[in-house]
């Protein structure tokens, strides 16, 4: 039995035990209680995959020093980072099934879920963070939020990491280079037919399983941030980084949306709060975070930095176009001008 299969037949058996739960409940064999009485404070597990020095790492700190801190002995956050609890797939599920209660997923990861996000992996349509900014906080902010409220998830805000690199055994000023190359993906179909479009072979592999497969040469390429790159050592790893900014690694934070509106209601507003500030403390921070993990690539001299001249990057742009007119009829043409009027 292959791991995929495991983890379902592992889910199907949670399931079922659930059920009997409700079963159970319903004839008044057990009680539904769910733990949190008046006295116990409510428990918000956030498991998330990168390392507690990225972008998101230190935002999720910061969420959990806050919330302890306003709402001492109501509220405890339980943060579990680099993958220690779950990938990010099983993440999305344990949030519907409310087996945990905060997430910090990339929103590339919602492919499954909704359309709407396939507007951030579109390449070279956002050209730095502060472009992404205004679109994720101009008008399409509730809509994007809201995206998944038929699936039970509600989103309460972004939270940058970065802009995207490619990291390979070649430098590749020319998108030639990754002709033939088997490239690391998230999971997501415009990613993969942006790969597909530059010759690559792409295959979707959660986070925590890159540096090893990068390693034992599994696969040869993947894209992602400085901060990742770095945190993560992909870089002692891979010989070549080339500075292309095609793309945009960030993150939905995301409840259970029955989780939420239970909440009481002084307690989901403070919360609202504590994660709008920590969101505006975060994207403040998260470029220079990125670039000071550039700075330390650099410094270990452990891989070859290439980048690219403006002739180059309009070579890479023109290459990856198409993709563009794929996906648009699914994200929605009032999307892309929203994204594209953010440059403006
Ligand atoms: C990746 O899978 O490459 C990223 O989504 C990891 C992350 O959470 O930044």
């Amino acid at each position: 039995m292959n791991n995929k299969q495991q983890s379902i037949s592992g889910r199907s058996l949670k399931t079922i035990g659930k059920y009997l739960l409700v079963v159970l409940a319903i004839s008044g064999l057990v009680s539904c209680d769910s733990g949190n009485s008046v006295d116990e404070p409510i428990l918000i597990k956030f498991p998330h995959v990168t390392s507690p020095i990225t972008p998101k790492g230190l935002a999720a700190e910061r969420f959990k020093n806050l919330v302890e801190e306003r709402l001492a002995g109501r509220v405890v956050v339980e943060v579990y980072p680099s993958g220690q609890l779950m990938n990010d797939d099983d993440s999305i599920e344990a949030l519907a099934f409310g087996e945990v209660q905060m997430i910090a997923t990339s929103l590339s990861k919602f492919d499954r879920l909704t359309n709407k996000f396939q507007v951030f992996d579109l390449p070279f349509l956002f050209p730095n963070l502060d472009v992404i900014e205004k679109f994720q906080t101009g008008s399409a902010r509730e809509m994007l939020l809201g995206a998944m409220s038929s699936h039970g998830l509600q989103g309460l805000g972004f939270w940058h990491n970065g802009m995207k690199h490619f990291t390979g055994p070649v430098p590749m000023s020319d998108p030639e280079a990754a002709e033939g190359l088997k490239f690391r993906i998230m999971e997501s179909d415009v990613l993969q037919a942006q790969i597909l479009q530059i010759g690559g072979s792409p295959q979707k592999m959660a986070f925590v399983e890159v540096y090893q497969a990068l390693q034992t040469g599994a696969v040869d390429a993947q894209e992602n941030t400085w901060s990742n790159i770095y945190s993560s050592k992909f870089y002692e790893v891979q010989k070549h980084l080339t500075v292309t900014n095609h793309g945009y690694v960030g993150y939905l934070i995301a409840v259970n949306s029955a989780f939420w509106s239970d909440l009481p209601d002084d307690i989901r507003t403070e919360l609202e709060a504590i994660v709008d500030e920590v969101s505006t403390w975060a994207n403040q921070r998260a470029k220079s975070i990125n670039e000071e993990a550039l700075n330390k690539i650099i410094a270990s001299e452990n891989s070859q930095i290439t980048y690219l001249t403006a002739e180059e990057l309009k070579v890479w742009q023109q290459t990856m176009r198409p993709v563009w007119d794929d996906f648009s009829d699914k994200i929605g043409a009032d999307v892309i001008s929203a994204a594209q009027a953010a440059s403006n």
